[in-house]
């Protein structure tokens, strides 16, 4: 440890027990003098037994029927006034009006802020904070949310086992722009200091949300930043949302943690914080991997349709065959009645229904004695095939 670092401690320590929110001050970092691994000493919740992020493991993760889709309120419902996006020399924070908010939870939750995490580009560089079985993504949206059934305001809910909601997005590229999340990657090149703030036109949050709102990942978890606190209940999408490569590199690139009077530009990257342990805690999916396989309604109709045209052959062969049988069974006995000794009757003998108790074919059996019931159900000539039994005797 260099002499800048060793003063630094020496003030930390000097200063520690003056304010108990001395630590708040801090300019933490993710890597470096005040980086993630000492977090802790400066903030000790970050040293607690449930901390975020973790890496959800998906054959340990539980079941949870009662896990409900979840309900943004709101998200689409900006009333034009633009929001405020900003760069904190941690990440770009976009400042939410408090009439959103998310149903679905055990609480009602108002929306406080969203933010990102992102990594530097690097070959088998992270930038998600969750991993999936130790997978991460390209980068990670949180929507945060207070309990607003319980508690005043966000500041008095920070500190509440239950006070905070964050709703995790994973971010992967693909192919095509998101232009959900062109409305924030648009704007970065104007807050490219730490501390720049600019108003932006307002969007549709849910622009930003996977899809399929129903299968998420639920565990008791903290705040993935200084100082910590754990008091969030987290909800992990198990969709992913796509955006392009461009705008993953804009994302990673554009901003710096440094703020403009700095001399030294310090670019904002990497700004995601390792898994933590989950100790004795339960990740609950609200979906179980079959339920993974879920159909779709239109897949459902689709399946119905193909069940129903399937029934129809099948009662179309089953009739084919049984006026086949019907139809050689008059043919024979015609046959025999005009004609007992002709070439004619080897072909049909070859052909024509073999008499019941004969069958060896057990298969065969069965289908030729639905097809008799069938037969006399239907016409009512209920006696056709063992009466002519007899008379296909050779
Ligand atoms: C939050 O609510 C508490 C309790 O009502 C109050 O003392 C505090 O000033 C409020 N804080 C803010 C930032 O509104
Ligand atoms: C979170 O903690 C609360 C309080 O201890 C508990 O009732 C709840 O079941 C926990 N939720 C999860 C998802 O573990």
């Amino acid at each position: 440890m260099d002499s800048f670092g060793l003063f630094i401690l020496l003030m930390l320590q000097c200063f520690q027990w003056t304010a108990a929110h001395a630590a708040e001050d801090i300019t933490w970092t993710y890597k470096g003098l005040v980086g993630q691994t000492e977090w802790s000493e400066y903030f000790p919740e970050c040293g607690g037994s449930s901390q975020s992020p973790v890496d959800v493991v998906t054959t340990q993760t539980k079941y949870d029927p009662s896990l409900i889709p979840l309900n943004p309120l709101g998200y689409d419902q900006h009333g034009n006034k633009p929001f405020i996006l900003s760069n904190n020399g941690h990440t770009v924070v976009i400042e939410l009006p408090e009439w959103m908010g998310i149903g679905g939870l055990p609480w009602l939750f108002t929306a406080v802020q969203l933010h990102l995490h992102w990594g530097s580009g690097g070959p088998g560089h992270g930038g998600s904070e969750h991993t999936i079985n130790g997978q991460s993504a390209n980068a990670e949206l949180h929507v945060v949310h207070y309990n607003s059934e319980l508690y005043p305001n966000m500041s008095t809910a920070l500190t509440k086992r239950d006070g905070l909601a964050v709703l995790g997005i994973l971010i992967v590229t693909g192919e095509e722009t998101n232009p959900g999340f062109n409305s924030i990657l648009n704007y970065l090149s104007r807050i490219r200091h730490a501390n720049q703030k600019v108003h932006i036109p307002a969007f549709d949050v849910k622009s930003l949300l996977p899809k399929d709102l129903g299968r998420y990942y639920r565990y008791n978890g903290s705040l993935t930043t200084p100082p910590c606190y754990q008091s969030v209940i987290w909800s992990l999408f198990h969709e992913r949302v796509q955006i392009s490569k461009a705008q993953l590199l804009r994302m990673e690139t554009l901003l710096y943690s440094s703020k403009s009077e700095e001399p030294d530009r310090m670019l904002l990257q990497d700004n995601y914080r390792a898994t933590q342990p989950l100790n004795h805690r339960v990740v609950f999916a609200s979906f179980t991997a079959e339920s993974g396989q879920e159909l779709s309604s239109g897949e459902v109709t689709a399946i119905v349709i193909g069940v129903m045209c399937g029934c129809v052959g099948l009662a179309v062969i089953v009739r084919f065959i049984v006026k086949t049988i019907r139809f050689f069974t008059i043919l024979h006995n015609e046959t025999v009645a005009v004609n007992s000794s002709t070439s004619s009757w080897d072909v049909l003998h070859n052909n024509r229904p073999a008499p019941m108790p004969r069958v060896k074919d057990p298969e065969k059996a069965k289908e030729i004695k639905q097809d008799t019931a069938l037969n006399s159900a239907s016409a009512g000539e209920k006696k056709e095939e063992p009466s002519s039994s007899p008379q296909t005797e050779p």
